[in-house]
C-alpha cells in the first residue's frame, strides 16, 4: 500500500516558485462543450494550495487519445471553465517556448496552461528531451494526475525523476484518492459489498480476484454479468460478453464459493434492440429475449439488493449502468446511487462514467469518496503498483 512522500506540498516552500502541476484534466468534450466538470473541480484544492503561497502554477494535462497530427482536443478549450472561477489563463501550445512563458505568470492567480500533452509524441514514448523541456518550466513537481497514474506517460514518470526528491511531490487529490481507496483494502467496515458494472469485463478481473478475499457480497450488474451468465450457459440475447473471460468467471465463482462471499445477479433487466436505440423494456432474467441488448437493472433487482445495502457496512460501488447520452437508461443506477447514499456504510464509487452519473444526479456530496480515477483506481485496488 501507498505511504506518504517525505514531502508535501501544504509544507513545500513554494513562495514564488514555479510549479508544475501534473494533473488529470481528460474530462468528456462535445466538440468545444465541456460535458462533465468532476475532474476540474478536482483540481481546484491543489491549485488554490499553491496560489496562498504565492507559487506559480504550470499547469498541464493529456485530453483525450489523439492520434500523431491531431489538433483536437485542445486544452485551450478548458480556458473558459477556469476563467469562470475567477483564474487568469495563460495558454501555451509550444512547448519550447514554456520555459520562457513560465516567467510571464506574476500574480498568483494566473495560470500558466500547456496544450494537451499527447500532441507531443514524446508523452508516449519516454522521450528524455520532452522530458527536459518540460522540467525547464518549473522548480517543483507535483503529481495530482490520479486518473492516469497507471500509465507510463514521460510526464507522470520520467519528468519526476528529474527534479530532486525535495523538489517533487503529490498533490491534494491524489493523496485524498489514495487515503480513500487504501480505506477499502485495510480493515473496512464490514459487511463489505462490491458492485460492478461498466463496460470492460477484463479490466475488471483482475479488481474481483483481488477483492474476493475481503468482501462478503458482490453484486454483479450489465455489462459484466452477462459474460458470467453465458459461462453458466444462461441466456443473454446479443449483450455484451467477452468470450475470453467465460473460463475466468467460472474460476471466480468457485472462490466466491470457497470464500464464502455472496455472488448477487439481477432478477430483471432494462433491454433494447441496440444500446443506443430501439425501445426500452423490462423482462425478467429468465426469459431474455435473443434479439435484445442489456443495459441495466429493474425494479424486482432494486427491490432485491436494497436490504443488502442497508445492512452493508462498506459499499465500493465501480462502472455505470446506462448512458448519459440516453438518460431513460439511468433509473435502475440512479436507484443504487440513491440507497447507497441512504445508509451509513462507508459509500466509495468510481469509474468516470459513475462520476459524470452521480454528478447528473447531484449526488457527488452524498458519498464518501467519488473516485476521478478509472483504470488507475481499478489498478491499485487490483494490487498493481502504479508507475506514477
Ligand atoms: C482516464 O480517463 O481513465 C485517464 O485520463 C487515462 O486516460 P487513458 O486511458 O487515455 O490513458
Amino acid at each position: 500500500m501507498y505511504q506518504s512522500p517525505v514531502s508535501s506540498l501544504t509544507t513545500m516552500h513554494l513562495y514564488h516558485r514555479r510549479v508544475f502541476v501534473r494533473a488529470d484534466l481528460n474530462v468528456p468534450l462535445h466538440g468545444t462543450h465541456l460535458l462533465d466538470d468532476y475532474r476540474l473541480q478536482k483540481i481546484l484544492p491543489t491549485i488554490n494550495a499553491i496560489q496562498k503561497q504565492q507559487g506559480r502554477i504550470i499547469l498541464a494535462t493529456h485530453l483525450g487519445r489523439p492520434r500523431p497530427g491531431d489538433t483536437e482536443p485542445s486544452t485551450k478549450h478548458l480556458i473558459p471553465w477556469f476563467e469562470r472561477q475567477g483564474y487568469h489563463i495563460l495558454f501555451e501550445s509550444d512547448l519550447s517556448r514554456a520555459a520562457e512563458r513560465s516567467r510571464d505568470i506574476t500574480t498568483s492567480s494566473t495560470i500558466l496552461l500547456l496544450e494537451n500533452l499527447r500532441f507531443f509524441t514524446g508523452e508516449q514514448n519516454g522521450d528524455t528531451t520532452f522530458a527536459q523541456q518540460l522540467r525547464a518550466c518549473a522548480d517543483i513537481y507535483v503529481n495530482d494526475a490520479f486518473g492516469v497514474l497507471h500509465r507510463h506517460d514521460t510526464s507522470v514518470t520520467l519528468l519526476a525523476q528529474l527534479f530532486k526528491p525535495h523538489e517533487r511531490t503529490i498533490g491534494l487529490l491524489v493523496e485524498q484518492e489514495l487515503a480513500a481507496l487504501n480505506r477499502l483494502l485495510s480493515n473496512p467496515p464490514q459487511p463489505f459489498m462490491l458492485i460492478l458494472g461498466g463496460g470492460k469485463i477484463a479490466d475488471k478481473i483482475p479488481l474481483i480476484e483481488h477483492m474476493l478475499k475481503r468482501i462478503n457480497t458482490l453484486f454483479l450488474c450489465p455489462a459484466p454479468v452477462f459474460t458470467f451468465l453465458k459461462a453458466l450457459g444462461k441466456p443473454v440475447g446479443r449483450s455484451l460478453v467477452d468470450e475470453q473471460q467465460l473460463e475466468q468467471c467460472l474460476t471466480i465463482l468457485r472462490k466466491a464459493q470457497e470464500y464464502n462471499v455472496t455472488v448477487i445477479m439481477p432478477r430483471d433487466y432494462l433491454v433494447a434492440h441496440h444500446t443506443y436505440t430501439g425501445t426500452l423494456t423490462y423482462v425478467n432474467a429468465e426469459q431474455f429475449p435473443h434479439e435484445e441488448v442489456g443495459i441495466s437493472i429493474g425494479d424486482q433487482t432494486v427491490d432485491h439488493i436494497a436490504p443488502h445495502i442497508q445492512h452493508a457496512g462498506t459499499i465500493f460501488y465501480n462502472g455505470a449502468m446506462g448512458m448519459l447520452e440516453r438518460p431513460d437508461t439511468l433509473h435502475g443506477m440512479k436507484q443504487i446511487l440513491e440507497l447507497m447514499t441512504q445508509t451509513k456504510a462507508l459509500t466509495v464509487l468510481g469509474g468516470g462514467s459513475s462520476a459524470a452519473v452521480a454528478q447528473h444526479y447531484n449526488l457527488v456530496d452524498d458519498f464518501d469518496h467519488v473516485s476521478t480515477g478509472g483504470g488507475a483506481m481499478l489498478a491499485y485496488l487490483s494490487g498493481s503498483k502504479l508507475p506514477g
